[in-house]
């Protein structure tokens, strides 16, 4: 008989982590990171979403999405309705660059949007040396690390990874896509030197005033929210669309499956609970202060406040 637990996985989840160009990352997606930097052709008008996992981005995926395709997509039939955001708008080095494929963006219409967990000095240069925008989110380190540990966990065959395990990593700066000080301040960095080019996004920021926020959002990808628009609440509408509760309940992310280079993850794994500061529920206040402390330190003299 076909070993079922292995169809839906077919590739065992693993925490095996390489530093690669100053960060660490999972080894295998190391090949897609070269092609990707090799290959990737920015155009002016593209759209880039970048985060360090857990820091907002399938969040910032579907507003980034709708309020670009506002008028193309009335809310009601939205293909975030019926897709997982992370299968609309794909990471580069997990989906488009994966296992060798040279993707053919021929077919995608203008403003092409973009995601990637990579920190800035690892985008391809194109992106760097076009007018192509950078949407960045960041998040309270802490609650980066308890989501993480969440989402790892999910993984039926690290259920078992202990907190401490993942403290002792975030500590060390070893986490995916990490350490969380570089990740934050090199966006942190161009953002200040070149504000057109990045738009430097808090999650409790957005939690706190999402229309506020989604007003910067539009108005920084070139599809401010008209007088009319605002009169009509389109705003409100659009975050109370992408609001966790609305997406977390539809069937695509109860009981879908994303594919990130050869690993099936299930959608729900993406819509956790989504507040601010949660990491007190996990964290002892000595482990909480011991992370912050090395954060802040690290981050001191950059100007940057987490
Ligand atoms: P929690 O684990 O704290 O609940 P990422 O999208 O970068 O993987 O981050 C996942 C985190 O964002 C999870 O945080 C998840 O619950 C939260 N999240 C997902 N969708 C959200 C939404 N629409 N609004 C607010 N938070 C959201």
């Amino acid at each position: 008989m076909a070993d079922q637990s292995n169809q839906r996985h077919p590739k065992k989840h693993t925490l095996n982590s390489t530093h690669f160009q100053g960060f660490w990352c999972p080894s295998e997606f190391v090949p897609n990171i070269i092609s990707f930097q090799n290959h990737f052709q920015a155009l002016d008008d593209d759209i880039v979403l970048a985060s360090k996992p857990k820091a907002g981005t399938t969040w910032l995926k579907s507003l980034a999405f709708t309020i670009l395709n506002r008028h193309r997509f009335p809310l009601s039939v939205s293909p975030l309705n019926t897709t997982n955001p992370h299968d609309l708008i794909l990471f580069f080095e997990l989906s488009h660059y994966r296992n060798g494929r040279l993707p053919d963006f021929a077919g995608i219409s203008s403003p092409r949007l973009f995601s990637t967990h990579l920190p800035y000095h690892a985008l391809a240069e194109s992106i760097k040396q076009s007018n192509a925008r950078i949407v960045y989110i960041t998040r309270n380190p802490l609650d980066i690390m308890v989501s993480q540990w969440h989402f790892v966990r999910s993984m039926p065959e690290l259920a078992d990874w202990p907190l401490d395990a993942c403290l002792e990593r975030f500590c060390r700066g070893e986490e995916a896509f990490g350490a969380f000080w570089d990740h934050v301040s090199g966006y942190w960095k161009q953002s200040m030197e070149n504000p057109r080019k990045v738009l430097f996004l808090k999650y409790e920021e957005m939690k706190e005033n999402p229309v506020g926020e989604m007003k910067k959002m539009a108005e920084f990808m070139g599809c401010p929210f008209s007088v009319e628009e605002e009169k009509a609440e389109a705003i409100e509408e659009i975050a109370e669309f992408c609001s966790l509760s609305n997406l977390k309940n539809l069937k695509v992310n109860k009981n879908g499956a994303v594919k990130n280079v050869d690993l099936i993850l299930q959608t729900r794994s993406f819509f956790r609970k989504g507040e601010a500061g949660d990491y007190v529920n996990f964290l002892s206040p000595e482990a909480a202060e011991r992370y912050s402390k090395i954060v802040e330190e690290k981050l001191k003299g950059s100007g940057l406040t987490i």
